[in-house]
């Protein structure tokens, strides 16, 4: 890249703009576009969901993934820090980096947790290989499902593969481990989510699935529905836990931030509109519940495959495509963390990795006990909000409904009101309308649709 970045120092640059677009897309897509969008699209009526889904996409997701790739780039370091040299260069208190703050340990949390799942992916892929499914029933997928939640053993041998897999890739750096992981993962996942799309044609209930997503029923839109939505726009691009800061901070100066923007989030909702049509036929096809919540894709499915023609093929595909989709977003989610210990201690790239990879993983360990021994354990059950929620709950619940809005609403009140207008002009180059646009967006929009989800989830 051009002499305009020599001040990245020794940390290195994406080597193009795809690279970075391939690492933010592969962070985006995950566990949110493949397991929970059909899911809430599902309980939440279909069309009408998806349509304010986009809304929330276009004015609330890309203006705050724009002042986050903005941060990282300007401030060319760590997210933490990153976030206080932009406040000493527009005069405003270094206290703004607890947005950052906030992210990393929601980042570092959330990881720890996405392991597990991501294990539930991987130890699916041989069971489907193998063909346990074949000729299943409700019983018997159900039984080995819980089976597996069941079992600390299995449980912790996969959650100790699936953050090996993510520490290997971060442990390597940037060239030769995340540009070089996600240029080869995303284009399989992309090509895997094609064929269970063409082989979902084939089911005879395609159109039944189009129709469920995209023919707008406004009645069965509820206010949680929107908030809902709200909330999903954000998790699903990976905003309000510093990712894409830390992505950002290896952008090249040259590379326009709307643009890779939109694509990031245009190729992210494609995804979630793909798996959506290629798990609702199935679903369809074997007489089964649309709104049928996080068992969806642990049991409905499996049963769904395991009574389908070449079920147990595109089934091993399916569970493929799953763990690439989640390896992606647990690299992103380990990238900040890591870059800063690289930076704040005297550890090397490969012993930060290893080092945060180990926290991690330990923590894992809690919401794994979650699921089994733990199971009755409600630490903060003599709150009426909190009833039955294990460790597991309250770890997903904290992060997803508390620390990313909080993040992202610091990061967009910050961006919006205490960051130069012609700092942010000259670094995100939108042309004529699009940069008021953009303003008009992240200074009153954006914060005040945030404020209410934030609220709303507190007093729900
Ligand atoms: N954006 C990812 C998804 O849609 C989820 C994710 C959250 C990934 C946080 C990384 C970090 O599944
Ligand atoms: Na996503």
């Amino acid at each position: 890249n051009s002499a305009a970045d020599s001040g990245n120092g020794a940390r290195g640059l994406w080597s193009s703009k795809f690279a970075f677009i391939l690492a933010a897309t592969g962070s985006a897509v995950g566990l949110g576009n493949i397991w929970k969008f059909p899911y809430v699209t599902g309980e939440n009526g279909g069309g009408a969901f998806v349509l304010v889904y986009l809304l929330c996409i276009a004015i609330i997701g890309i203006p705050i993934m724009m002042a986050e790739v903005f941060i990282g780039r300007n401030g060319r370091h760590n997210p933490i820090t990153s976030f206080r040299l932009v406040a000493e260069r527009n005069l405003a208190s270094p206290a703004w980096r607890v947005s950052a703050i906030v992210g990393m340990l929601a980042a570092f949390i959330i990881l720890s947790f996405y392991s597990v799942i991501g294990g539930w992916a991987a130890s699916y892929i041989g069971h489907a290989a193998m063909g346990d499914f074949t000729g299943g029933t409700a019983e018997s997928v159900g039984e080995l499902f819980g089976g597996l939640l069941g079992s600390p053993i299995q449980l912790l041998a996969w959650h100790t593969v699936f953050m090996a897999l993510v520490v290997l890739v971060v442990s390597r750096g940037l060239k030769g481990g995340l540009e070089r992981a996600v240029t080869i993962l995303m284009p399989a996942l992309f090509l895997l989510l094609l064929l269970v799309v063409g082989y979902a044609t084939t089911t005879g209930h395609f159109g039944e699935a189009v129709s469920f997503l995209f023919t707008p029923n406004f009645e069965a839109l509820t206010v949680k529905g929107v908030l809902v939505a709200l909330g999903h726009a954000f998790f699903t691009l990976s905003l309000g836990m510093a990712i894409m800061m830390a992505y950002g901070s290896y952008l090249g100066r040259d590379v326009s931030i709307g643009r890779t923007a939109v694509s990031v989030a245009i190729m992210d909702t494609v995804v979630a509109l793909l798996a959506g049509l290629a798990i609702f036929p199935v679903v369809f096809a074997n007489g089964l519940e649309a709104g049928a919540g996080p068992g969806l894709i642990f049991q409905t499915l499996p049963l769904a495959f395991g009574n389908m023609p070449m079920g147990s093929l595109f089934g091993t595909l399916f569970f493929v495509l799953l763990l690439f989709a989640a390896w992606t977003s647990g690299i992103s989610l380990l990238e900040p963390v890591v870059e800063w210990v690289e930076e704040k201690t005297s550890l090397a790239r490969t012993g930060s990795a290893i080092l945060v990879g180990v926290l991690c993983w330990a923590l894992g360990i809690v919401s794994i006990l979650s699921l089994n021994v733990w199971s009755d354990v409600t630490p903060l059950g003599m709150f009426a909000a909190f009833e039955g929620k294990t460790v597991f709950d309250l770890l997903d619940y904290f992060t997803a409904n508390i620390m990313l809005p909080l993040s992202g609403l610091l990061t967009a009140i910050f961006v919006g009101w205490f960051v130069a207008k012609e700092s942010l002009k000259s670094d995100l180059a939108l042309q004529g309308g699009a940069f008021s646009l953009w303003y008009n967006l992240i200074r009153f929009v954006t914060p005040i649709a945030v404020a209410i989800v934030f609220v709303y989830n507190l007093t729900a």
